[in-house]
């Protein structure tokens, strides 16, 4: 059985003060909850304040962001080494990252190794733009972004893949619970050609893309969908908080 996880992407929102204010309002009641996994993605500036909070708790912690190199003369990058004593997970790839500042799929698989190669767990995100989505391309865009995200990379079972569609992120126009567990199908399908039918089982996908708690449900009671990276709603405590719920109650 797969943990689901839910993972709240705060992106750059939320300045030291405040992201302190944010977890210091969820952490006692996300702590309490334990069959889902319970990830906080701050800005870079927070991890550590946030880290020192959640201590001792069950809430993990994550990166938005990484650098591919260990250290060096790369101003105002963040390397794995960096990451690797604040946090567990990365998130790689993200569209916004893709779009705003030009990372390809080489760009993106040198982030995943050098995270791997720390121990860190990277959430890597997929997902086609509104355009492919309605030229039916959505299959052949993904499988691409998976294959050059992991071209020569052995599986890890830190592996974490976010399925988001770029038409959906920030949009509140959020994908159907049956289109975004057929595309997760299609991904798990992928994977099992990749790295076999095992691992392709054991892997967890998530779904983002306007995740709120009003639909949360929706994709959580989806047999292949195993949580959710979640943007705007994650920066509200009521919100993430409904949705862990919701999550842990659907899979008890
Ligand atoms: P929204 O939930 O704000 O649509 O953002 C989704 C996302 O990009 C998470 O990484």
């Amino acid at each position: 059985m797969r943990v689901p996880m839910i993972a709240g992407n705060w992106k750059m929102n939320t300045t030291v003060s405040e992201a302190v204010e944010l977890v210091t309002k969820m952490r006692h009641e996300l702590d309490g909850i334990d069959n889902v996994d319970k990830v906080i993605c701050p800005p870079f500036v927070s991890l550590a304040a946030v880290g020192e909070l959640i201590k001792g708790s069950s809430i993990k912690l994550g990166a938005q962001n990484i650098y591919f190199e260990e250290k060096g003369a790369y101003t105002g990058e963040i390397s794995p080494l960096m990451l690797a004593e604040l946090c567990e997970f990365v998130i790689i790839g993200h569209s916004e990252r893709r779009q705003y500042f030009n990372e390809t799929g080489e760009i993106i698989n040198k982030k995943i190794r050098a995270a791997l190669k720390v121990g860190l767990k990277p959430i890597l995100c997929i997902g086609e733009r509104l355009e492919e989505n309605e030229a039916g391309k959505t299959e052949e865009v993904v499988t691409e972004q998976l294959r050059s995200s992991l071209a020569g990379i052995d599986y890890s079972s830190g592996l974490i893949i976010a399925y988001e569609p770029i038409w959906a992120i920030g949009t509140g126009k959020a994908a159907t619970g049956e289109q975004a567990n057929e595309t997760i199908g299609l991904i798990r399908h992928n994977i099992a050609k990749l790295y076999g039918n095992r691992i392709a089982q054991d892997v967890r996908i998530l779904y983002g893309g306007s995740v709120t708690a009003a639909n949360a449900t929706e994709f959580i009671s989806q047999p292949e969908i195993d949580g959710g990276l979640v943007g705007g709603a994650s920066l509200k405590a009521d919100q993430f908080l409904s949705i862990v719920r919701q999550t842990s109650e659907i899979r008890r």
